[in-house]
């Protein structure tokens, strides 16, 4: 297998809002992708919103008319998995349900030569609890897009067990030549950007609930340390209930790590229906233009807590969680120091790697940081990773 032969063909199951993005990719790219969906109609309709996309793009001047063209030419609805030609790779970005994936992957690996490599979005499913539904799991792995598919680079190459490396590297070589940038991480809750960003908004959500000061000013702490948005803006954006079930799942996978346990502030938003901007009203609340109504930080405020005493300081109980959350997938093996930076840069647009940070700042002073926070709250959530205890 080689990814800088002639394009092979490219199948995408789930056509909603990521598989669409995958095909545009694939087939801006060069590849003839076939896009099926169980919904009806949903995957003509996916590439019907795909050739305005196109065309718009070239309008903007972002592709040539004739690459525009080219790239909706390639694009073809199936109805069935059965009516798929034999691919070089499928990708599944069918709902977040194991027992969906799992019956399509079977379905695939029966019908699919073994060349094909079968390829899952999930974002919080464990590649090998997929694979398992299949007769030849070393061809199953996760190709963890980010959204929007087409605009963002990163791609987290997630094996399994049982994932062969033949197939791993070709699918990374293959996202290489489609211009993303992917990083390589075991089958971990969460992979590399869902688990080590759990702390970003924990510590945030635990601020706020401790009232340690009010959402804007929490927010342009973090905003004053290099962040773009603050943890509590950015979970309205990304929507209360999606945050909290990524965070509840990776919690679970973990068996409960007082970690990642969800903060009761957010279970109670989600209860209330304050989903964020979706619903006009999250942890801020929203005018009808989009923006956030009285959201001003208290830049005096600001100032007294950064660089403060540490269970007061925004900056500091954050980067330490991060650091500690980064060093430990490392320690167990699950990603190389280097993908676990540029996941964090290119995923989640940390303004730094948070193992550079940790090295920046020394693990010694990210341990002491831990240990106050500790002492001040028992119970688990900052307990130091080996790897800082032993660097
Ligand atoms: P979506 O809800 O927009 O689209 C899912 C599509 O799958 C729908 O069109 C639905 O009709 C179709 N579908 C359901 N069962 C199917 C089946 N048996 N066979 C074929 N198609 C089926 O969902 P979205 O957001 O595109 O997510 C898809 C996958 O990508 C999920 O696994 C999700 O966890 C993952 N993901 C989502 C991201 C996001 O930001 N939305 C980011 C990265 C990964």
């Amino acid at each position: 297998m080689t990814a800088d032969g002639p394009r092979g063909d490219v199948a995408v199951i789930g056509t909603g809002a990521m598989g669409a993005g995958i095909a545009q990719v694939a087939a801006t790219a060069g590849h003839r992708v076939y896009l099926q969906d169980a919904g009806a109609n949903r995957a003509a309709a996916a590439v019907e919103r795909l050739n305005q996309r196109l065309t718009d793009l070239a309008a903007t001047g972002r592709l040539t008319a004739d690459q525009a063209r080219d790239a909706a030419d390639r694009l073809h609805v199936v109805s069935d998995l059965q009516d798929l030609p034999e691919c070089e790779l499928v990708v599944e970005a069918a709902v977040e349900d194991l027992d969906v994936k799992r019956s399509v992957f079977a379905e695939l690996s029966r019908l699919q030569p073994p060349t094909a490599l079968l390829a899952t979005n999930t974002s919080s499913l464990d590649i090998d609890a997929i694979a398992e539904a299949v007769h030849d799991p070393e061809r199953v792995i996760g190709l963890h897009f980010f959204n929007p598919a087409p605009v963002m680079r990163l791609v987290e190459v997630v094996h399994g067990t049982a994932s062969a490396q033949t197939y791993v590297d070709f699918a990374a070589d293959l996202v290489a030549s489609w211009g993303k940038t992917p990083v390589h991480c075991a089958s971990t809750p969460g992979f590399i950007v869902n688990r080590v960003a759990r702390p970003f908004y924990g510590e945030g959500q635990r601020m706020l609930e401790e009232g340690l000061a009010d959402a804007a000013t929490i927010d342009a702490c973090l905003r004053s340390a290099g962040f773009r948005m603050g943890p509590l803006e950015l979970t309205d954006l990304i929507g209360q209930d999606v945050n909290l079930a990524v965070g509840t799942s990776v919690w679970e996978r973990t068996g409960q790590d007082p970690r990642y346990a969800p903060v009761q502030l957010q279970r109670d938003l989600v209860e209330q229906g304050h989903l964020g901007r979706k619903t006009g009203r999250g942890i801020y609340t929203y005018a009808p233009d989009g923006h956030p109504t009285e959201a001003v930080a208290d830049e005096s405020r600001v100032a007294e807590l950064v660089g403060g005493p540490v269970r007061t300081d925004p900056v500091a109980r954050t980067v330490a969680m991060l650091v500690n959350e980064a060093v430990d997938l490392v320690h167990r093996g699950e990603a190389s120091p280097e993908d676990v930076d540029i996941a964090m840069e290119l995923g989640a647009a940390y303004p730094k790697g948070p193992i550079a940070w940790g090295r920046e700042i020394g693990h010694e002073r990210v341990r002491t940081i831990l240990a106050e926070l500790d002492d001040a709250y028992p119970g688990g959530r900052y307990r130091p990773s080996p790897a800082l205890e032993t660097s």
